[in-house]
């Protein structure tokens, strides 16, 4: 092959620039045909199997980033050294990375991704969304990125299966849907989890909650009560779960249940299990409601489910009931009130038909607290409820707030001034927590902190 000229033989050639514009450097367009095109060279020049062996390596990734040099040097193009460099180094993020994500996903500080459609890409960071200048050069393009997602976790997605979770190697969550679901074009969302997720101190000083809330809430795990976040969509309900959990005993056996496994707990004696989604022939689905039963014979001595949605509900209700106490969970709602609506319903939809009135007295037993949070207009996730259920009256159930968060309006910066306080209500959880060794101090009733 003749190596002078790369695209001497191909019909996608580079057309040669107007004059030399070093100065202002070379136009975007043009750096796009000359990455394309050293990118189809490069892949006809090196067989696939070497390729996977120079990703491997560091020397080999350096090795590949001179050969791209060089193609990139064949192009008659007059670069930059800086240019050339990164146009390299995309090269290479297309070749063995998520191309144009690539930058995003290195970036510690971004929490979300969300590609909405080859055009936009919004990402997410410190809890305020922004666009950025990135693009795909057209819908197949990022379609070849999400098959690469999609495929090295042995899913797919096509018109059958317009849908797909997907978890990249490094635990973030993947969400992909495409035509005709999506009316505009595929859609790509990530949500990351940094290589360390937070923990109660980063929650405390993003004043996500205060210490003293913080304290009763690690009471309430240590004296193993049954507890439920409940907030909107990335309200922060995960991640306050991740902490609750970390205060588990080192020596309690725990076995968690996700969808999509997100939960990074510390603990050594973890199970974790994860459902499934229906194969190709829409069979072999494994649901939340399976893994919940089969996890009651694991002898657990705690069950974290990611999230109840459906009819495992009323199963990990009666679990909550009959001495798996300490459980966790998360549902979507938007006040502790509404989080025990939403329960009675889910309830109901498992194949166990209950009456209302049953149904209503097995959440007020299962459940103790409520822990609501939420995404403030300002990006920041608040915990606006610490709730205790406090019985059932006429099927009416009771509810204590021990903690919230006053919202006052917004600040001159843009953020959310409020306070949390004490309501003033000793919870009557208490008693629990003393007889589990935790004394929460008088003082408690009277918290107050005011932020913004
Ligand atoms: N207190 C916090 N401070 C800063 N960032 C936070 C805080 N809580 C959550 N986040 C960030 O907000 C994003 C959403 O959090 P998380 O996944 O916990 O929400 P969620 O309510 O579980 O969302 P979903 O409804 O999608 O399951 C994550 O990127 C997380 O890192
Ligand atoms: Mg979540």
């Amino acid at each position: 092959m003749n190596e002078s000229s790369v695209l001497d033989q191909n019909s996608n050639r580079v057309p040669p620039p107007p004059a030399p514009r070093l100065a202002r450097g070379v136009p975007e367009a043009l750096q796009q045909q000359i990455k394309s095109a050293v990118h189809k060279e490069l892949i006809k020049r090196l067989d696939l199997d070497r390729l996977a062996d120079f990703s491997t390596t560091r020397a080999g990734q350096q090795q590949l980033f001179g050969v791209i040099q060089q193609l990139l040097g064949e192009q008659g193009v007059p670069l930059s050294s800086t240019e050339r460099d990164r146009l390299a180094q995309e090269v290479v993020d297309e070749v063995f990375g998520l191309g144009p994500l690539e930058p995003l996903l290195k970036d510690e500080t971004i929490s979300d991704i969300l590609v909405n459609t080859y055009k936009h890409v919004y990402i997410e960071r410190r809890g305020v969304l922004e666009k950025t200048g990135i693009t795909f050069n057209d819908e197949r393009h990022l379609m070849h990125t999400i098959d690469k997602i999609v495929s090295a976790v042995g899913r797919r997605v096509d018109e059958s299966s317009p849908m797909v979770d997907a978890r990249l190697t490094d635990g973030s969550r993947v969400n992909v849907i495409i035509p005709p679901l999506a009316v505009d074009g595929a859609i790509l969302s990530i949500r990351r989890f940094g290589s360390k997720p937070l923990q109660p101190e980063d929650l405390i000083r993003n004043q996500m909650l205060t210490e003293p809330m913080m304290e009763v809430l690690r009471g309430a795990v240590k004296a193993r009560l049954n507890i439920i976040v409940s907030g909107g969509t990335g309200a922060g309900k995960t991640t306050l779960l991740n902490c609750l959990s970390g205060f588990i005993n080192e020596r309690e056996r725990i076995v968690t249940i996700e969808d999509s496994a997100e939960l990074q707990l510390r603990q050594e004696h973890v199970v974790r299990l994860e459902t499934r989604p229906p194969n190709v022939e829409g069979n072999g689905a494994i649901k939340q409601r399976e893994l919940v039963i089969n996890a009651l014979r694991m002898r657990p001595d705690r069950i974290i489910l990611g999230e109840v949605r459906g009819e495992e509900t009323l199963d990990m209700l009666q679990a909550m009931n009959t001495g798996h106490d300490g459980s966790i969970t998360t549902i979507h709602s938007n006040t502790p009130r509404d989080a025990l609506a939403r329960l009675e319903t889910m309830a109901m939809m498992g194949d166990v038909r209950l009456p209302d009135k049953a149904i209503r007295a097995q959440i007020a037993a299962a459940v103790h607290v409520i822990v609501q949070v939420s995404r403030q207009a300002d990006g920041t996730r608040r915990v606006t409820h610490i709730t205790e259920l406090t019985g059932a009256f006429e099927e009416i159930i009771s509810m204590n707030d021990i903690f919230l968060f006053e919202k006052k309006g917004l600040g001159a910066n843009g953020k959310v001034r409020g306070r949390f306080y004490a309501t003033g209500i000793m919870p009557r959880f208490s008693e629990k927590l003393l007889a589990a060794g935790i004394a929460l101090p008088l003082s408690l009733t009277g918290h107050s902190l005011e932020i913004g």
